[in-house]
């Protein structure tokens, strides 16, 4: 096991009714004038946003609402946001919603402290935001883990890029986690959370080459195994409680590290899937990771078939070849195929229906290898060639 730092501030309040509390919460930390941030109006339509609003009326909470924080969020409207927050003196930002009007919160609460900087250069990595203005979230959908990570991913619009980065200024002060507010969370969503949930445990498993993390694999495995009960069971009845609550706890702990802890990792399915969704903003980022995953697996798992092996025994079930860990290993790819396919989620680029085309690859690879010069460190490693070979495999 390498050494590592686990630092994951964020308060969760979790369960029923927890939303209520908003605002006696925000009130404990002493902010006056809070902007509550979300997307394209599913809080207006449940009711959520005037549930909101009433819990900070109650404690004498000051707020400026600003949604329109679309699928895939932008870096245009985070700017607006960033002049409102300044023009209305807000001193807290509350996001109500999923991972994009969260990471639109985040972007805007680094922007606001930091006028001078231009918030692109924070994802290009040329510059790094020392203070961010406080804020915190309502998580409505269950699937980035951005309510508790420290990343934030937004799409430049005029470039087509979508980049994230970490820093410490992003993981929320707290998150209000109730279940039941996933409940209207429709089928295609449900199965891209399902699918994003998984992935940020599968990728950092089988992300790299570290040896000796045994409990870390099996927290992982753990909660691999609970998320894909539950995501079938949130398929056929979107209401069930339990299953809700349990996609929803394990969103969080699938990604604010927990279950990389000890390794060393990259996460390369994720980083192929932000190239297809810059271009493509139709694409859902769960949808984008399920058409790659698979073939991205059946690309690099000959490099390391005993890890991919015991992926396939240990949460699939599948029986050890002892003589052949290659077949298991495939034989395990084969079930999460049928798994994602289940939940009707796409397993090829074709059938995320956004028009992608072959020539694309060359344009979506070179820019995920930064024109030829970044080569994502893995099980196997993928430079720009690798990069289009992947693609060709999942078209
Ligand atoms: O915009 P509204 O009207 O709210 O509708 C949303 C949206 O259309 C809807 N929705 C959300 N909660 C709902 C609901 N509909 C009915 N009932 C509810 N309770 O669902 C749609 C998708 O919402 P979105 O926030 O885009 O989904 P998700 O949470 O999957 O977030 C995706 C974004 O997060 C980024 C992705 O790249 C993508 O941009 N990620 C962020 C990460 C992070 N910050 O740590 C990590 C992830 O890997 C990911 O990259
Ligand atoms: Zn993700």
């Amino acid at each position: 096991m390498n050494n590592f730092e686990y630092y994951v501030p964020t308060r969760i309040i979790f369960g029923r009714d927890t939303q209520k509390q908003v605002g006696a919460i925000i009130r404990e930390y002493g902010f006056k004038k809070v902007m509550i941030h979300y997307g394209g109006g599913s809080v207006k339509k449940t009711g959520l946003l005037d549930q909101v609003t009433d819990s900070l009326k109650e404690q004498g909470i000051g707020y400026v609402l600003f949604g329109g924080a679309q699928p895939n969020p932008t870096l245009s409207l985070a700017k607006e946001g960033i002049d409102l927050c300044i023009k209305e003196q807000v001193d807290f930002i509350l996001a109500v919603g999923g991972g994009s009007a969260i990471d639109s919160a985040k972007c805007i609460a680094d922007g606001a402290m930091n006028p001078e900087t231009d918030p692109w250069k924070f994802f290009m990595k040329e510059a790094l935001p020392q203070k961010a203005l406080p804020h915190g979230c309502i998580l409505t959908l269950s699937a980035s883990g951005s309510e508790s990570s420290a990343s934030c991913v937004i799409t430049n619009e005029e470039s087509g890029l979508k980049r994230g980065f970490n820093s410490p200024t992003h993981r929320p002060l707290f998150a209000i986690c109730n279940p039941e507010l996933t409940f209207t969370v429709n089928k295609f969503q449900t199965g891209c959370g399902t699918v994003d949930i998984m992935m940020h445990t599968l990728e950092r498993y089988l992300g790299g080459k570290t040896r000796d993390t045994d409990l870390t694999d099996r927290l992982a495995e753990s909660i691999l195994i609970s998320v894909m009960e539950a995501g079938v069971v949130a398929d056929k009845n979107p209401e069930d409680y339990e299953a809700r609550a349990a996609l929803m706890w394990a969103g969080s702990l699938s990604h604010n590290d927990l279950t990389g802890l000890g390794r060393e990792y990259m996460m390369q399915v994720h980083q192929l899937e932000h190239e297809l969704s810059g271009m493509y903003p139709s694409v859902a980022h769960g949808a984008g990771l399920s058409a790659l995953f698979c073939s991205w697996a059946r690309y690099v798992c000959k490099e390391d078939p005993m890890r991919f092996a015991q992926l396939a025994v240990r949460v699939l079930k599948e029986e050890m070849n002892f003589e052949d860990p290659l077949r298991t290993a495939l034989k395990g790819i084969d079930s999460l195929e049928k798994y994602f396919k289940s939940l009707e989620m796409p397993v090829t680029l074709r059938e995320l229906e956004a028009g992608i085309k072959k020539d694309d690859f060359e344009a979506m690879a070179e820019k995920c290898s930064a024109g030829n010069t970044r080569i994502l460190p893995g099980i196997k490693a993928l430079g720009k060639a690798e990069m289009i070979e992947v693609y060709k495999m999942a078209f």
